[in-house]
C-alpha cells in the first residue's frame, strides 16, 4: 500500500457527533475530502442538513444524522439509519461538547458555589455524551472488528486552566476513557479496534468567542496584519488589540502566537481515522501551536 493509499478514507464511513459546531464541521469536511462517506450527528437537524449539504455540494458524501449525544433511544435511532443508509461505519469522532457558565469559577461565583447540577450538566455533556456513541456506534466496530474512534479533548485535562472546573473534570475522564477503552477493545475485539483523542489548544468557537476577543474586534483567527509584538507582515499571528485579558493570556503562552484554525485539526484526524495509524492506540495528540509544551517562561 502507497503511503498516500494508507492515509486515503475511501470507503469508509464516518460518523460525527457535534458535525453542526465549528470544530466538527472541520473534520467532518476534512474526512470527506479525504474520501470518507460522513454522517453529521447533532441535536440542531437543521444544521447538520447544512453541514451535509455543504460537503455534498464540494464533491463528497454526507448525511444528516439527528441526535441528541445525551438520548440513548435517538442515537439508536441514529445507528439504524445509517445501517440502512451506508451498512457500517468505520470512524467515530466524538465532537459534540462543550463548558457551560454555570459551571465555571468566575466573577462572584466561587468553587465553594458551583452547584451540583452545573458539574452533572458538564460532565454529562463532555462524558457520557462521550461514552453513549461509542456504545451506540463502537459495537457495530466490536462486530466488524475494525474502527477507529477519536474523541475530543482539551488542554483543560493536561494543565490546570483557571475557572473552567466541571469542564476540565470532564476532559480529564475523556482521556482516562480513551486509554482504557483503547486497552479493552483491543483486548477483546482485536488490534483493529482503536481509541485515540486529539486535543485542540484554543480555537476561536461558538462557545468560547466572547471570552477571548472583544465584541467589536474582526475575528483574530485570521492572519493579522501585524502580531502582537508589532512585527509587520508577520502574518500569521494574532493581533493583540482584539484579545480579551483571557485571550491575551492564552497567546502569550501559545509560543505560536495565535488561535488555531479548525482546518488544522484535520490532518491528525485523518492520521488516526485511517491505516496510517493502524498500530496507534490510546494516545491523546495535542494540536496546539506549543501551548502544552511551554512553561510559560
Ligand atoms: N473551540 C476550542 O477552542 C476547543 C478547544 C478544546 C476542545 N474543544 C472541544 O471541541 C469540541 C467541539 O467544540 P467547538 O468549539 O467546535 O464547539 P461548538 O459549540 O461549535 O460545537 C459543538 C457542537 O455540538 C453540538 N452539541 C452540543 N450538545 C449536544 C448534544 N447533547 N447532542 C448532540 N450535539 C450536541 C452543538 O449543537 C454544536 O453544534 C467540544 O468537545 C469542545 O469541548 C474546543
Amino acid at each position: 500500500m502507497s503511503i498516500w493509499e494508507q492515509f486515503s478514507l475511501e470507503g469508509k464511513v464516518a460518523v460525527v457527533t457535534g458535525g453542526t459546531g465549528v470544530l466538527g464541521g472541520a473534520m467532518a469536511r476534512g474526512l470527506a475530502a479525504a474520501g470518507a462517506r460522513v454522517a453529521i450527528l447533532g441535536r440542531r437537524a437543521a444544521k447538520a442538513q447544512e453541514v451535509a449539504d455543504d460537503i455534498n455540494a464540494a464533491g463528497g458524501a454526507a448525511m444528516p444524522l439527528p441526535a441528541d449525544v445525551l438520548d440513548e433511544a435517538g442515537l439508536r435511532k441514529a445507528r439504524q439509519t445509517l445501517l440502512q443508509t451506508w451498512g457500517r461505519v468505520d470512524v467515530l469522532i466524538n465532537a459534540a461538547g462543550g463548558n457551560r457558565p454555570d459551571a465555571t469559577v468566575f466573577g462572584d461565583l466561587t468553587f465553594f458555589d458551583v452547584s451540583r447540577a452545573a458539574l452533572e450538566g458538564v460532565v454529562g455533556l463532555n462524558f457520557t455524551g462521550t461514552v453513549l456513541p461509542i456504545q451506540a456506534f463502537g459495537e457495530l466496530m466490536a462486530e466488524q472488528g475494525a474502527g477507529s474512534i477519536i474523541n475530543i479533548s482539551s488542554m483543560a485535562a493536561q494543565k490546570v486552566l483557571t475557572r473552567v472546573i466541571g469542564y476540565a473534570a470532564a476532559k480529564a475522564a475523556v482521556d482516562n476513557l480513551t486509554r482504557w477503552l483503547a486497552v479493552d477493545l483491543a483486548q477483546k475485539h482485536g488490534p483493529g479496534l482503536r481509541v485515540n483523542a486529539i486535543a485542540p489548544g484554543f480555537f476561536i468557537g461558538e462557545q468560547n468567542r466572547a471570552l477571548l476577543i472583544k465584541e467589536d474586534a474582526e475575528d483574530p483567527s485570521q492572519p493579522a496584519a501585524t502580531d502582537g509584538r508589532g512585527n509587520a507582515g508577520a502574518g500569521a499571528r494574532t493581533s493583540f488589540r482584539s484579545l480579551t485579558a483571557r485571550g491575551r493570556q492564552i497567546i502569550d503562552h501559545t509560543p505560536m502566537g495565535r488561535f488555531g484554525e479548525p482546518d488544522e485539526l484535520v490532518g491528525v484526524a485523518v492520521w488516526l481515522a485511517s491505516d496510517a495509524s493502524r498500530f496507534v492506540t490510546g494516545i491523546v495528540v495535542p494540536v496546539d501551536g506549543g501551548f502544552s509544551a511551554a512553561s510559560g517562561i
